[in-house]
This record gives structure tokens, sequence and C-alpha cells, in this order.
């Protein structure tokens, strides 16, 4: 599989969760925090997917698309972790839905994940999901299966226990 196709892939794979996500979630209240704005491709596709909730974006820099860039109240600027002690500061157990696009698809993704999953307990409420461009250590949470067509280990999403 060539870099291309396996890009190609990974961008569907990432897709198919948040639409899965988003349905799951539709009797769940509560924000959405999008971990990496990045380019501010999935902020834009959670804002069209999920129009009648706040949508708050984390990152070092803000270098996204301007047609996909959140206002600066809906932006955590910084590291991910002093920004997610922010955020549960002021949301507490009421988000429903945390994105997790911080990966770099290196042996560091694990460190990261095991350094941020003790950040996101404080912030998702029961029933709340976290979808996640690697795995991440959430013994407490309930391992989703992945929608059809969406190989093993391409990406990852978790549920809290109600
Ligand atoms: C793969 S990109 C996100 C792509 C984005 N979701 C999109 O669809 O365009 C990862 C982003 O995470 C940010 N990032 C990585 N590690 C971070 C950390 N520890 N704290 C804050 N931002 C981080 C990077 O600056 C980068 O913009």
């Amino acid at each position: 599989m060539s870099r291309l196709d396996s890009f190609i892939r990974r961008m569907q794979a990432q897709r198919d969760c948040l639409n899965a996500a988003v349905q799951m979630l539709a009797d769940i209240p509560g924000p959405v925090l999008d971990l990496g704005l990045g380019n501010g491709r999935t902020f834009d596709h959670l804002r069209e997917t999920m129009q009648d909730r706040e949508i708050f974006v984390f990152d070092r820099v803000v270098n996204s698309n301007p047609k996909s860039t959140p206002d600066p109240d809906h932006v955590f600027l910084g590291e991910a972790d002093a920004q997610l002690a922010v955020a549960a500061a002021r949301f507490g157990k009421s988000v429903a839905l945390i994105h997790s696009d911080l990966g770099t698809g290196t042996s560091a993704d694990a460190d990261l994940a095991a350094a941020i999953v003790p950040l996101l307990v404080p912030l998702l409420r029961p029933g709340g999901i976290l979808v996640a461009n690697n795995r991440f250590p959430a013994d407490a949470w309930d391992e989703l299966p992945l929608p059809d067509g969406v190989p093993a280990e391409r990406y990852f999403m978790y549920r809290v226990p109600v």
C-alpha cells in the first residue's frame, strides 16, 4: 500500500468514526473538544455534522485554513495537557465528544496518550465518546467496535460507561 493509499484510508477511518460517534451521541448533550486543530478539517466536519453543539479546539498554534478557523473564544491555545486542565475547570464532566488527533504517527504517541488520558477522565460525561487516532490506555472505558469497513487499529473509539 502506498503512503497515499494509507493516508486516504486513515482519513476515511477518521470520518467514519466521527460520523458514528455523532449518531451515537444524538441524545447525549454537551460540548465537543477537537484536540489538534491543524488545518481545521476535522473541526469543519464536526461543525457541519453537529450544528447544535459548541465545539472547542486545542492546538499549540492556530494555523488552520481561514475557512475552518474557529473564533478565538473557542480555541484553547498551548500545550494540550495544560489546556485540558483549564478546560476541565471550566466544563467539568459535561463533554459529549473528544476527538484526539494529536499524534505524530511515531512511538511517542503512546506516551502522549498515556499522559493525556487522565486529563480526559474529568471531562467526558457518562455515555461520552473519545475518538482517537491512536490507542488510549482507557481501562475504565469501553472500547467500541469500529464502523463497518474501518480496519482494526486504524482508528479507536471509547465510551464512558453510563
Ligand atoms: C494531525 S494535526 C491535526 C489535524 C486536524 N485535526 C485537521 O483535521 O486538520 C495535529 C495537530 O496537533 C497539534 N499538537 C500535537 N501535539 C500537541 C500538543 N501536545 N499540544 C497541543 N497541540 C498539539 C499540532 O500542532 C498539529 O496542529
